[in-house]
């Protein structure tokens, strides 16, 4: 196992579109295993394959509240959305320290596949189902910060512009 990477907004590797998964490998499951470890050292309930640079549909999360229920969604779908919708406070390991409101639908219908290629249907509410919407939203190359106003946005931005050229100065 090892920990992987994370992009860090605004790196425009973040706004690639990730590719269905078509190997159900050992490749495949190495890198979920990596995915949830760097997910549960960095705190984090969700991460998206798009964030540690692999362009491939696959999400992991956890967002049980002893943190031991790791997930592996491959080639998620959204068939349903519910009309009620609800603000949570979102945050994002590719934005670290950012929390924001963003408005979601309060209900899902998804269906994915697992590791083995398996494919299962699932019903989320709440804080499961705004995760998965952050999580899928990553894999079309979209981050959350995008939803909130121009100002923001540019605010945050110019913070990890130069806190990262900081860095590479450093
Ligand atoms: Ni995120």
């Amino acid at each position: 196992m090892a920990l992987l990477p994370i992009l860090c907004y605004p790196d425009p590797r973040l706004h690639t579109v990730a590719k269905p998964v078509s190997a159900f490998d050992l490749a495949l499951e190495t890198l979920s295993k990596d995915m949830l470890e760097t997910m549960y050292d960095s705190n984090g309930i969700g991460l998206a394959a798009t964030q540690v640079d692999v362009h491939l549909r696959l999400i992991v999360m956890d967002t049980s509240e002893e943190h031991n229920e790791p997930w592996v969604l491959i080639n998620p779908e959204l068939l349903e959305k519910s009309e009620e919708t609800l603000i949570a406070e979102e945050g994002c390991l590719s934005v670290p320290g950012i929390f924001d409101g963003v408005e979601r639908a309060q209900e899902i219908r998804i269906s994915y596949l697992d590791l083995q290629g398996q494919r299962h249907a699932l019903h989320a509410t709440d804080l499961q189902a705004v995760c998965i919407q952050h999580e899928m939203d990553h894999l079309m190359g979209r981050v959350f910060v995008e939803y909130l106003s121009f100002l923001k946005r540019s605010r945050i931005k110019a913070k990890f512009v130069k806190a990262q050229r900081q860095n590479t100065r450093a």
